[in-house]
């Protein structure tokens, strides 16, 4: 019995060693022949105590033999199958066939209009600041100048958070001015996008959520004339080179004096229309000289320094651009408007 063992894994080992299965079901039947948990070495350990003392040894050795070059091979011949299946499903690929489109995603005309403005504004030597959403009662309003019984202040108008005086949905972006400048020391030459927030109904024309672009500038001898030459590059930069602008006196809490400024209508070039409203005028910003109050609620001194500071709506320039008529349409993500600017500016 002994001896029969001893030949019967000389065989086995032999039969592993000169193993060459051909095809997946080879190689399973391998697995299962050598080295699954029934095969047939197994049971051929057992028979080591029926081996003579002095062969003993040559048995264990082979049928340890037998069992590590069975496990190596299998690992083998199951990287080769692996392989090999690859290879047979990729001569099965058609490559002419058409591939599937990428859907491509495309800026949204807020987005377009407010790199447009803030690349203009760069080239000049503005640089970009951008502030929190959830602002204090200081920076929106105390810093800026807005006396505490200003309507603006008014819960009809403001978000405050809940169960507070003092934490609000910022109103403008003018809060970013007051940010800057107890954080940074003249000259500051900013410009602040981003979202604001206020209380208003939802319709075509107004939503409760905007953006705005805010600019500030203070130095040493800054002067009205300083403000509109920018704000004059700006428009043409903007809407083209035979754009004219036109400041009307205005008031801001935060500016004296104030100004609101109208650009020519590019739309029709100053004949009237229903954008101008036939009046070949198009309001698209406020501005003014930084109030000297502001500047020192901001630890900068007026004797020192002047500054100018400017605030514009986004959506509404962007509606302008491309002629949208419901500024709804702009907070309603719907692909099938969005994707209408996939190529524009
Ligand atoms: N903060 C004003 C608003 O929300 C816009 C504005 C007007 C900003 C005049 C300014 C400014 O910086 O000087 O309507």
């Amino acid at each position: 019995m002994s001896v029969d063992a001893m030949t019967q894994v000389k065989e086995l080992l032999q039969e592993i060693e000169n193993a060459n299965p051909q095809g997946p079901e080879a190689v399973e039947q391998f697995r299962v022949r050598f080295v699954g948990t029934k095969n047939i070495l197994k049971p051929l350990m057992g028979e080591i105590r029926n081996v003579p003392g002095e062969l003993k040894r040559d048995f264990g050795q082979l049928i340890n033999q037998a069992k590590t070059l069975a496990e190596a091979k299998f690992e083998v011949f199951r990287l080769q199958a692996e392989v090999a299946a690859e290879e047979a499903q990729a001569q099965n690929l058609d490559l002419t066939a058409p591939g599937e489109p990428l859907d491509l995603g495309s800026r949204h005309p807020v987005s377009i209009t407010l790199n447009r403005i803030i690349q203009i504004f760069e080239r000049i030597g503005f640089v970009v600041a951008e502030e929190r959403e959830i602002e204090d009662d200081w920076h929106n309003f105390s810093a800026m100048n807005t006396p505490e019984d200003h309507p603006a202040r008014d819960m009809q108008d403001t978000y405050y958070l809940l169960n507070s005086a003092e934490m609000l949905l910022r109103t403008h972006t003018s809060s970013v001015q007051a940010r800057v400048m107890t954080t940074q020391k003249p000259p500051i030459r900013i410009i602040a996008p981003g979202r604001v927030y206020r209380n208003e109904t939802i319709s075509a024309r107004s939503h409760c959520q905007f953006h705005q672009v805010e600019g500030l500038y203070i130095d040493k001898g800054v002067s009205f004339a300083d403000m509109k030459q920018t704000l004059y590059y700006f428009a043409q930069e903007m809407y083209g080179p035979h754009t004219k602008i036109r400041l009307r006196p205005s008031f801001f809490p935060f500016t004296e004096p104030s100004a609101e400024m109208d650009v020519s209508c590019f739309i029709c070039n100053s004949k009237g229309c229903n954008v101008c409203k036939y009046s070949g005028w198009v309001e698209i910003m406020g501005c003014g000289m930084v109030d000297p109050q502001v500047l020192i609620n901001c630890g900068i001194d007026p004797e020192v320094y002047s500054g100018f500071a400017f605030g514009m709506g986004i959506e509404r320039q962007a509606m302008m651009l491309y002629t949208i008529t419901d500024i709804r349409l702009l907070f309603e993500n719907d692909v099938r408007f969005l994707k209408q600017f996939s190529k524009a500016l």
